[in-house]
């Protein structure tokens, strides 16, 4: 074979060798520079030639055996190259997955309205005020004008620990405590867990309301109504009208039940409002004089209004849930229907 033709005939079977083709290289190697290799041979060969012909020829050989080395040292370090690639190709995790790995919860509805509801009133300049859940039968009821055996506890069915001891059945008691540590000016929210011996469909054992307190010098009525009523647009929508009927609550002189105009129909009557038009969604007054004299406020220098809420009402208005028990069950369908 003349040198061209076996130069074209390694660099052809070179060509052919692809990734993870070591033993196909090893082998075109010994094939080559090998003991009985094709270039071995040709310099074995050399011997005999006539003399002037031997320099030449030997040089022209060994080029091409050195070109053919450096080839096939390229060859071998893209085959390690190839192979390292593979491997991290079959190591890489693949990132682009479109799946979401965790279920991702959402809000509770309860507690975005009670967020709503709570920035609402900060925005307002009330502090939010945290009181006991077991409380004493003097702050959930005889600081508040309801003394044992008063028949307005029939209204709130209680759980005793004992005699003196209860869970609380209203955020009414956060008035008393607060009061006592705070001197006026004041306004203040309390949210939290109350606690009642009622289990129906719209009752739960446990609930949540928020209690309002506000007591200044001339605190009258008519501040009552316009602090409901912005509060009322905020939550229901800029056309949502209020309305005051009498009511009767110990703690408070007059006492009132406050009603929304319904924000389904507008008045025109529908299921949400049971076809009055009106919504009853929480009861209210100027603060008894009994209550801030309990709490060492003189009534004849400051007055002051209450008001209080039940937040899993107005829940369940808003989000149209004619169920309590859903509120509890935490089941993720449910809680996403109103994210
Ligand atoms: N505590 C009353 C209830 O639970 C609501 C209320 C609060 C009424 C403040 C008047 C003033 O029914």
């Amino acid at each position: 074979m003349k040198l061209n033709e076996i130069r074209a005939d390694a660099l052809k079977k070179l060509e052919a060798i692809h990734a993870k083709s070591e033993r196909d290289l090893a082998a075109l190697k010994t094939y080559l520079f090998g003991k009985a290799g094709v270039l071995t041979g040709l310099m074995k060969s050399l011997k005999d030639l006539p003399p002037e012909e031997k320099p030449q020829a030997g040089k022209e050989i060994n080029d091409l055996r050195v070109e053919l080395v450096a080839k096939c040292d390229e060859k071998e370090k893209e085959l390690h190259r190839l192979a390292i690639e593979a491997e991290l190709d079959s190591e890489s995790i693949d990132l682009s997955i479109d799946k979401p790995l965790h279920a991702v919860g959402a809000r509770h509805p309860l507690n975005q309205v009670r967020k709503r509801l709570t920035d609402y009133f900060i925005g307002n300049g009330y502090i939010v005020y945290d009181s006991p859940e077991i409380e004493t039968d003097y702050y959930n009821f005889q600081a508040l004008n309801v003394p044992q055996d008063h028949p307005a506890r029939d209204m709130q069915d209680t759980f005793f620990i004992n005699d003196n001891i209860l869970l609380r059945t209203q955020t009414s008691s956060g008035q008393i405590r607060l009061m006592e540590k705070f001197k006026p000016p004041i306004k203040m929210i309390c949210p939290g867990r109350v606690f009642r011996n009622d289990d129906d469909s719209t009752h739960s054992p446990v609930f949540h309301q928020m209690e309002g307190l506000v007591v200044d010098k001339n605190v009258t009525l008519c501040d009552l109504k316009g602090t409901l009523e912005g509060f009322a647009k905020f939550i229901f929508g800029e056309q949502t009208k209020i309305r005051f009927r009498p009511s009767y609550f110990p703690f408070t002189e007059p006492s009132v039940e406050v009603d929304v105009s319904c924000f389904n129909c507008h008045g025109d009557g529908c299921r949400v409002c049971k076809n009055t038009g009106w919504i009853e969604i929480l009861g209210a007054g100027m603060v008894n004089r009994r209550v801030l004299e309990n709490c060492g406020i003189d009534p004849d220098e400051y007055r002051g209004f209450a008001f209080g809420m039940g937040l899993d009402r107005i829940t369940m208005i808003q989000c149209a849930i004619n169920d309590i028990k859903l509120l509890w069950e935490n089941d993720v369908r449910f809680l996403h229907m109103f994210k």
